[in-house]
Parts: structure tokens; C-alpha cells; sequence
């Protein structure tokens, strides 16, 4: 965790670089000066209540609050006695004004299908829908598990259930039959969203199929839903399982939005943490949306007239809250592309920006490698001159990558933010604010309005410029998350009890002598595989599953696409391993987990070296993993013999 500082000093020499806003760019945004940036955030940061109560006013609620914030962390309450609902601020109160024939979604499908959803189309449909959902008996305060492909019907299902006060469970498409299992029984969710299939680069992936192997170990689902995507043949069990247009013919347009209390619980959103078992993200109705609300509009700039892509599936916190939630709430038209990149080539999403005029792109650092890898003749074949502003988001972006970004995407002229938050804080929490920071490449700048960092050792003293060390949140926001589900204990023990009075996010990071903060990636036992949130005791628990492995020691090393790749150093219960074993292992892990947690690298070793007290030697088999000469202190190793096998391994 200790910064190298000739490294630190020679990335700041580096980085001076710094890119103002272009005059036009600042002259149009909501928030253009740092005068305006410097006195909002000192009022949030000093009168917390008072800010967010003003900023709550733009939301519309049934009954105001008694009081904007109650508690201190861990135990907050925000908007307490207010009665609000999501689904009524994302499409409601638009109806009434010229935006009820607006575009809310312009989506497109891998095949080149297209539907577009005005807000008053969406509204007709959510409204069905959470009828649809009342008459398979969903109630209010019941979990739904969504397991779907990009398609608008996610959307559609999620506005559905928070518009009766269902709480949703969204399930990434790309997990597996156990990993959907898992979260079904530890959120005991009555009912469960899927499609026949969905397509990804040509292929159908069978999502209806790996439903039916989940529900042999979901007791809580009484009722699947099906949506007819590819037409793929599937299985439907009589009095179980029923196909979404046949319910949706019969279903009333008519359906009011609940008033739920403002702590309502919105949605669980599982992420990996430290230990095997991923943990329920809960966030709640009011505070949640308050921040997907105001962070769209200050991060993104979005103004009545933008078309906005942001390219993140929505079984991740971003399509949440940047696809749905906070684009929705703001009248805004948010675009869907259902499949890959690459399909039919690598040039499609500039196409999709040529072709939707898209003002505003947000993506991933993995994503603008893989598009540097294919080449500038990809986007240099599309007209790109609707884009505005570019954003990045799910790991550190490293610096060519960055102005690989500038010059070919935005062409100079658009600013970049690289936004900085994670599944638990709801919403961007480090940003630059696109109308006046001068951004610096790989840095995520500086705090938004409400949130006020640290940076803090292992005994939380606060630490100077440039001294890296834990990245902290000393103050609460509105859109935090409220507990892990059903597991308080761990929630407070997680965030809360590693520097006493300070949630703690589990990055390292530094600020520099601009105030603005550079980012160094997770000090737990967490992999940032392509953006996504892996445990590296999650894998090692599905290795050890298999009947053929003894131990398994996971680690991450850099890797030119993914930023983090998947190392796995396995001992066996017997035999030296082979190739045939490798492939099986791989697959095991994809039946576990899901494709997501493929491995990289299989090594075998005889043993995985630990110390005395039983903890896997991480720092060494990160540095053989990368191929780095060993180096540090080795003499807590248990037996040296083990560290000069995996070193001849190589
Ligand atoms: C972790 C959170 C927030 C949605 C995507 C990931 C890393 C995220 C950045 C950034 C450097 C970043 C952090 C964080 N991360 N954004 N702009 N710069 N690192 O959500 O799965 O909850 O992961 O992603 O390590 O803790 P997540």
C-alpha cells in the first residue's frame, strides 16, 4: 500500500497535463465556474441537511419529509416520514408536460431491430406490468430477481416493481444457474424475470434454460415469467411459468404509483466483497434516486434536447443508476443497445452514434482498449460530431488510453469524466463536473457536492498530498447504501469497521497538491476484472468445489484488455495437472460463477505458500503471476521449497 514515490513523482510530471472545458462547453452547463462548484460543495459539506433538502425539491413527493437526514453513519436516515415513488418521478410527472412524446428509451438490438418507447408508452407499459405482477400475488415489500437480457422489458420490469414497491434483485445475464440460486434464496424472492434467450455476437444465450437448473435449488420462486427475445424453444412448467405478452394482453393500463416511505427498500444489487459469499447492496427509495437524480444532471450536463448512451448492461449499478434510474427521473432519452461491441464488426457502436445522433457516451476503461486494440479505422469510418461529452467509469484509466479517447473519439473537443464511485455508494461520488474542471488524465478529479473523502492510514490519520493510502468517506450521502440484506452485522463490519466513524470504500488511492485524486485499485482481496467486481475467495471456493482439487490460491495480475486478469495457482488432490484438467477447471468455474470469472491462468503447484498463521502469500503469487522477480520479505514463508517450485513452473 506504501506509494513509491519516485513512481508517484514521475506519474505527477507525467500527468501535468490538464484540459480545460472549451469555452462553448462551459458557456452552456449547469454548473460552469468553480466559484459555483467550491460554494455548493461547502454548503453540502457544512449543512448537509440543508443542501440536499433544497436539491430534494426537485424530485416530486406525496408528502414531505420531517426531517432531510436522522443518524450518523453507519445508521442514517434520509428524508425520514416523506412519501415518494421512483416510478411516478421517471415517468409521471413527465406526462404532463411536452415530454410525454419524448423518446424515454431508444433501444437496438443485436439483430439491428429497433423500438423506440416515448415516456408516455413506458409509462402504459410499467403501469401493465406491475399489474401483471400483482396478479401472480407480488405485494409490497416482496423481492422479484430479474434475469434478462438488455432488452426494454428490463427496464419496463424494474419501474414496475419499484411502482408497487417490489423490491428487485437484477441478476447479470452473464452469471450462472448457482450464482442466481444463491441470490434467489438469500433474497427470497417470490417471482423471477426472464427471457427465452438473448443474443450476444450472433449467438442466443439461453437465459430460460439456466432459470429452470436455478429454480431446482430456489425454493422462495413461486412464478417465472418468461419474455418471448429470439423465439428459442423452451420449457414452460404448467401454472409456473407464463409468457409476458399473453399477461400482458390481459393486463389494465391502469395502475397508481404506490406512496412509499422514503427508506423503502428500492432494490438489492449483489457485489463481491473480500469473503466467498456476495453480499446484497440494499439501497432505498428516496435518497437513492435523489442521487441518480442530481448526478446525471451535474456529471452528464443532460439537457432536454440530448440523446445519451451509456454502454453498461443493467444487471451492473451503472445501467441502474445511469441507464434507467437517474436518466428517467430527469426526462431525459437514454439509449439501450442490446449486444456486443463487436458484432457484426468492431465498428458498431460508432455506428449506433452515427446513426442516433448520440450526444452524450459513457463507457468503460476495458471497452476503450479493446476499441484501441481494433483500430482507428473502426471510428474514423463514422461521423462522431453528435458526441458532446465522454465519460468513463469501473477502474482506473490509464493515461493513453485516456487520450486515445480524447483525440479519436472526442476529437479534442469533448471533455472527458472519469467518474469514480461503486456499487454501494449509489452514485458518482469522485468526478470532474464537465463545465469547469480541467480534467488530468487517470485522475477522477475531485469530490461532487455532498461527498467529502480522505485519505487515511491504517489508524485513520489523515495523510498529505501525494501520500497514498485508504480512500475514505468521512460524511453520509443520501444515495449509500443502508445494509448488506439480512446482514447488518456484516454491513457495518464491511464498511465500517476497519477506521471507526468512516465508511471505507477498499480502495487506495492519493490526492494530489490540486486536491484532485488519483485512484490506485483495491487493497482487499478484490479483482477489478474488465470493470467488474470479482472475490478472488469467491473462484478459489469454486475451485476447491471441484472433487479433484485440494487447495487453490486466485490472484489478479495486469492484463492489457481486462485490466486484471485471472490467476489461479491449484494443488491437487493427486497428479500433476494437464491441459485436459485445466479446461475442466475452467469450466467448472464458468458453471459456478459464470463466464465472467473465466480464468486467465491455470498453474498447478504442489502447495500455495502461506504464512504461519494459515493466510495465502497473495504479494508473492501476485509477482509470479505478473512474471515480476519475487521480491520483499519471504521469511514468514512457510516453506521456501514451495515458492522455488510455482518460480520453475514458469
Ligand atoms: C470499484 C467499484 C461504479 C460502477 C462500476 C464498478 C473501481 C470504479 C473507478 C474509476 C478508478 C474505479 C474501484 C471501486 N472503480 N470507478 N473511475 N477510477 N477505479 O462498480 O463493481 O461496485 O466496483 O470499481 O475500485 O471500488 P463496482
Amino acid at each position: 500500500m506504501s506509494a513509491d514515490n519516485s513512481q508517484g513523482i514521475k506519474t505527477v510530471l507525467q500527468e501535468s497535463r490538464t484540459f480545460p472545458p472549451t469555452p462553448e462547453f462551459s458557456a452552456n452547463a449547469h454548473i460552469n465556474s468553480e466559484e459555483q462548484y467550491q460554494a455548493m460543495w461547502q454548503r453540502a459539506k457544512d449543512d448537509p441537511a440543508g443542501f440536499w433538502g433544497e436539491m430534494a425539491e426537485n424530485l416530486d413527493w406525496f408528502q414531505k419529509w420531517d426531517s432531510v437526514l436522522e443518524g450518523d453513519m453507519p445508521e442514517t436516515k434520509w428524508f425520514n416520514g416523506g412519501k415518494i415513488n421512483v416510478s411516478h418521478n421517471c415517468l409521471d410527472r413527465h406526462l404532463t408536460t411536452g415530454r410525454k412524446n419524448k423518446a424515454a428509451i431508444i433501444w437496438e438490438g443485436e439483430p439491428g431491430d429497433t423500438r423506440v418507447l416515448r415516456y408516455q408508452d413506458l409509462h402504459r407499459e410499467v403501469c401493465k406490468f406491475a399489474n401483471v405482477l400483482k396478479s401472480l400475488g407480488v405485494e409490497t415489500g416482496d423481492r422479484v430477481t430479474l434475469y434478462m437480457p438488455m432488452i426494454p422489458e428490463l427496464a419496463i420490469a424494474m419501474l414496475a416493481c419499484s411502482r408497487i414497491g417490489a423490491t428487485h434483485s437484477i441478476v447479470f445475464g452473464g452469471f450462472s444457474a448457482d450464482a442466481i440460486s444463491d441470490r434467489n434464496n438469500d433474497a427470497q424472492s417470490k417471482l423471477i424475470v426472464t427471457a427465452d434467450a438473448g443474443w450476444r455476437r450472433g449467438k442466443e444465450i439461453p437465459l430460460k434454460k439456466t432459470v429452470d437448473e436455478s429454480l431446482t435449488k430456489s425454493p422462495s420462486i413461486e412464478k417465472v415469467i418468461v419474455v418471448k427475445r429470439t423465439g428459442a424453444n423452451v420449457e414452460m412448467v404448467p401454472d409456473r411459468d407464463y409468457w409476458w405478452d399473453e399477461l400482458m394482453a390481459g393486463a389494465s393500463a391502469d395502475c397508481d404509483a404506490i406512496e412509499l416511505d422514503a427508506e423503502h427498500p428500492l432494490f438489492i444489487l449483489y457485489t463481491s466483497g473480500s469473503t466467498g459469499k456476495p453480499k446484497g447492496v440494499l439501497h432505498t427509495t428516496g435518497g437513492y434516486l435523489l442521487g441518480a437524480t442530481m448526478t446525471s444532471r451535474w456529471v452528464f450536463d443532460l439537457k432536454e434536447e440530448d440523446t445519451y448512451w451509456c454502454t453498461a448492461d443493467i444487471g451492473w449499478i451503472t445501467g441502474h443508476s445511469y441507464i434507467v434510474y437517474g436518466p428517467l427521473a430527469n426526462g431525459a432519452t437514454t439509449m439501450m443497445y442490446e449486444g456486443a461491441p463487436n458484432w457484426p464488426d468492431e465498428g458498431r457502436f460508432w455506428e449506433l452514434i452515427e446513426k442516433y445522433q448520440v450526444n452524450i457516451f459513457y463507457t468503460a476503461p476495458t471497452a476503450i482498449r479493446a476499441f484501441i486494440k481494433w483500430g482507428d479505422q473502426w471510428p474514423n469510418q463514422y461521423d462522431l460530431s453528435s458526441l458532446r461529452l465522454l465519460g468513463t467509469v469501473g477502474e482506473p484509466i490509464n493515461p493513453e488510453a485516456w487520450m486515445w479517447y480524447h483525440q479519436v473519439i472526442g476529437k479534442e473537443r469533448c471533455p472527458i469524466v472519469d467518474t469514480w464511485w461503486q456499487t454501494e455508494t449509489g452514485g458518482i461520488m469522485i468526478s470532474p463536473l464537465p463545465g469547469l474542471t480541467p480534467t488530468k488524465p487517470g485522475s477522477c478529479t475531485k469530490p461532487l457536492p455532498g461527498v467529502v473523502p480522505a485519505i487515511v492510514t491504517e489508524q485513520s490519520e489523515p495523510l498529505g498530498d501525494n501520500e497514498g493510502g485508504l480512500l475514505v468517506m468521512t460524511q453520509p450521502w443520501p444515495h449509500m447504501l443502508r445494509t448488506l440484506y439480512g446482514d447488518h452485522e456484516r454491513f457495518v463490519e464491511t464498511y465500517f469497521g476497519k477506521l471507526k466513524g468512516l465508511y471505507f470504500a477498499g480502495d487506495g488511492a492519493r490526492r494530489d497538491e490540486d486536491g484532485y485524486y488519483w485512484i490506485m485499485g483495491r487493497v482487499d482481496d478484490v479483482l477489478n476484472v474488465s470493470g467488474h467486481r470479482l472475490s478472488t475467495m469467491e473462484i478459489e471456493s469454486a475451485l476447491v468445489s471441484h472433487d479433484q482439487v485440494a487447495e487453490a490460491a486466485v490472484v489478479g495480475f495486469p492484463h492489457d484488455l481486462k485490466g486484471e486478469g485471472i490467476c489461479c495457482f491449484v494443488t491437487l488432490k493427486s497428479g500433476d495437472g494437464s491441459d485436459d484438467m485445466k479446461q475442466e477447471l475452467t469450466n467448472h468455474v464458468r458453471k459456478q460463477i459464470g463466464a465472467v470469472a473465466t480464468p486467465d491462468q491455470i498453474r498447478f503447484a504442489a502447495a500455495v505458500p502461506k504464512t504461519r498463521s494459515g493466510k495465502i502469500m497473495r504479494r508473492l503469487l501476485r509477482d509470479i503471476a505478473a512474471g515480476r522477480e519475487t521480491a520483499g520479505d519471504t521469511t514468514t514463508l512457510e516453506d521456501y521449497t514451495v515458492l522455488a517450485k510455482l518460480r520453475d513452473e514458469e
